[in-house]
């Protein structure tokens, strides 16, 4: 028997990103490519690519000229660029990189076989197209036996909101749902192999509209409810939503659907409707604060995060004060803040920036608001019991490390045979990105 040949997969960017590198390793899998963890170990490096800011697109691109002395010492050494950045910049990478063998779209990755063909051939290939054919249709299954108890399932992909700072929409293209039926599969498959917990990914997730089992469409609530059927599946999250698509239907399976966690990542980028509107993003400041006042009717305890943008072209210090404002009357229990980035192609990379120590100083007022609300969320949950999904030992002797219904990380001391397992634990303490626990119910 021939040996294995080794490939190393990393991944750059969202979750979607993680749920296709471990489609893509399937995928070369099947052409009898093993997993490795370290480049060094590789015949070939596969890299899952964001382009969402200039920084992340630069450091695949640094990234990439820091494999030169492994190329130089391994010449049969592949290398592949596939993800957003492939999507966007295609040739150029083959030009700028003259060791990259393959540049592979996040749409056509399906055809990696055949393009691996080329490349063992000697050939450079390219390929970003965005195809009829659907490419989880013709993806291997998922063959290994084991995995931890949470999983990624790509529900929904590409978006066409067009919000006009963002690439998105040109680098995975226009919404499609992937059907029901086949999610149903996927869903039940994971939870025979011990998955106990399913996020439900999409750029624009809570624009699902699949087709349903009934012939009919379903959106997100219905494919939540039932995947909430699944037995052995304990847990649904969904990630991420636009404050336009959020349903009455959804917002009510966040009263009533026990599985569906109340944790809520629904982005607003900025309170100032001026920059909204500069935005592309067809809502108001005043539009989100009541949304979210109806879901938090529905669920009181529920854990919102958010994205923003500060900096963006145009903002003043009064619309960046909004954004402030704004932050405030939510409450985040988490947030994530980013300075605008242009990115070439979109709308908004046309318009002046704001100079960029205003912009650093705004993103370090956010960024110490944001700080202090999630310290506040953390410290809230002190003395409550919460529910941990164990997810992998901790990083102490005997500790064990998972994640509470709120998706905070908790750490507790318990015995290995909890790996997998759900369990009630008391918080006693909180660090700045993780709470510590006791278990209150020895199992
Ligand atoms: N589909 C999601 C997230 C898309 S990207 C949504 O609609 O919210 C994740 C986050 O990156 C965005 O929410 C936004 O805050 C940030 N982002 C996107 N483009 C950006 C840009 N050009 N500059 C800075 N941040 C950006
Ligand atoms: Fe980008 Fe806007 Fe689409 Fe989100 S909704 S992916 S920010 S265009
Ligand atoms: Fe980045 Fe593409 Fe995701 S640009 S954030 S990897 S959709």
């Amino acid at each position: 028997m021939t040996e294995a040949k080794k490939l190393y997969v990393k991944t750059f960017g969202c979750q979607m990103n993680v749920y296709d590198s471990e489609r893509m390793a399937e995928t070369l899998g099947a052409q009898g490519y093993e997993q490795v963890d370290t480049a060094e170990a590789a015949d070939m490096i596969l890299f899952n690519t964001c382009h969402i800011r200039e920084k992340a697109a630069e450091k695949m691109y640094s990234d990439l000229g820091r494999l030169k002395p492994l190329h130089d010492a391994k010449p049969d050494l592949k290398i592949a660029v596939a993800g957003c950045v492939a999507q966007a910049e295609g040739e150029e990478i083959l030009r700028r990189q003259p060791m990259v063998d393959l540049v592979v779209g996040p749409q056509t990755y399906h055809r990696l076989p055949t393009m691996m063909q080329a490349v063992d051939r000697g050939e450079r290939v390219l390929d970003t197209d965005f195809p009829e054919e659907d490419k989880f249709v013709h993806l291997p299954q998922d063959r290994r036996p084991m995995r931890g108890p949470t999983a990624f399932l790509t529900v929904q992909e590409g978006c066409d909101k067009f919000c006009s700072f963002c690439v998105v929409p040109y680098t995975r293209g226009a919404e499609v749902s992937r059907p029901a039926e086949r999610l149903l599969r996927e869903a039940r498959d994971l939870v025979t192999r011990g998955v106990r917990e399913i996020t439900l990914l999409g750029q624009n997730v809570n624009a699902y509209h699949g087709a349903g089992l009934d012939r009919g469409e379903w959106g997100l609530a219905r494919l939540v409810r039932e995947m909430a059927r699944i037995d052995g599946l304990d847990r649904i999250r969904y990630t991420t939503s636009h404050p336009n698509d959020m349903e009455d239907d959804l917002i009510a399976a966040h009263g009533d659907c026990e599985k569906l966690m109340p944790y809520l990542h629904l982005p607003v980028q900025s309170g100032s409707d001026t920059i909204l509107k500069a935005m592309n993003r067809k809502h108001t400041a005043e539009s989100y604060i009541r949304l979210i006042e109806r879901i938090r009717a529905a669920r009181p305890d529920l854990v919102l995060s958010g994205d923003f943008i500060v900096g963006f072209p145009g903002e003043t210090e009064a619309d960046f004060q909004a954004t402030l404002d704004l932050v405030a009357e939510v409450g985040y229990g988490a947030a994530y803040s980013f300075k605008y980035s242009a990115r070439p192609g979109t709308p908004a990379a046309e318009r002046a920036i704001v100079d960029a120590d205003v912009a650093d100083e705004r993103l370090q007022r956010l960024q110490s608001l944001i700080t202090a609300q999630q310290r506040a969320t953390q410290e809230g949950m002190i003395g409550r019991v919460v529910n941990v999904l164990f997810e992998k030992p901790g990083r102490k002797e005997g500790q064990l490390s998972g994640k509470s219904e709120y998706l905070h990380a908790v750490h507790c001391d318990g015995p290995e045979a909890l790996l997998g397992q759900i369990a009630p634990v008391e918080i006693i303490a909180t660090q700045s990105n993780s709470l510590t626990g006791r278990l209150t119910a020895q199992p």
